[in-house]
């Protein structure tokens, strides 16, 4: 079932979420599809459980090609609980980010750029892995949802945040994000 995307400005966004206690709940599962859903219906490249007014630490991320990334690489499908983010690089690199959350918009949003993640697969099996440039990008814009932070909030230079068809009025992204 596709469900309604929350929209920046509503207070579920900004909750530090709780950790999921019971991975095999059948009712995570129904969750976790549903976001599938709605994730693939927004054409989006992520998506975390608040964002569907869910207040669990859960999220899923990956593409094969986005049309709102055309662009980027892939990203692994990935469906992680109670995922974990340590940065392994010094360094930061701004980055042009969106959120299903925010719709229509853009912002140029600095990440590092190179991390560790991990967290419990939906078998109840431990993953990590390293990543870098927008897999990194993605899984911290993921995490951050978690933690009730949206990434205009992280925008260094607010100049860089803007409206799709401003910013970028070339490009067939716009039509994507009219809806
Ligand atoms: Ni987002």
């Amino acid at each position: 079932m596709i469900r309604d995307i929350l929209k920046m400005g509503d207070p579920r966004l900004l909750r530090v979420a709780k950790p999921v206690v019971d991975i095999a709940d059948p009712e995570l599962a129904a969750i976790v599809a549903d976001m599938y859903e709605t994730m693939h219906a927004a054409n989006g490249v992520g998506l975390a459980a608040p964002q569907i007014g869910v207040d669990l630490r859960l999220m899923i991320f990956g593409f094969d090609r986005n049309p709102r990334y055309p662009d980027e690489q892939p990203v692994p499908v990935t469906t992680l609980f109670n995922p974990w983010l340590e940065v392994l690089s010094k360094e930061t690199e701004e980055g042009w980010e969106g959120c299903l959350s925010v719709p229509g918009m853009r912002g140029l949003v600095p990440r590092a750029t190179h991390i560790r993640y991990g967290g419990t697969l939906d078998d109840g099996s431990p993953f990590s892995c390293e990543a870098r440039g927008f897999h990194a990008r993605v899984f911290q814009h993921e995490f951050d949802h978690l933690d009730g932070v949206l990434y205009p909030q992280r925008i260094r230079d607010m100049t860089k945040f803007g409206f799709i068809e401003a910013l970028f009025p070339d490009s067939g992204i716009v039509l994507l994000e009219a809806k």
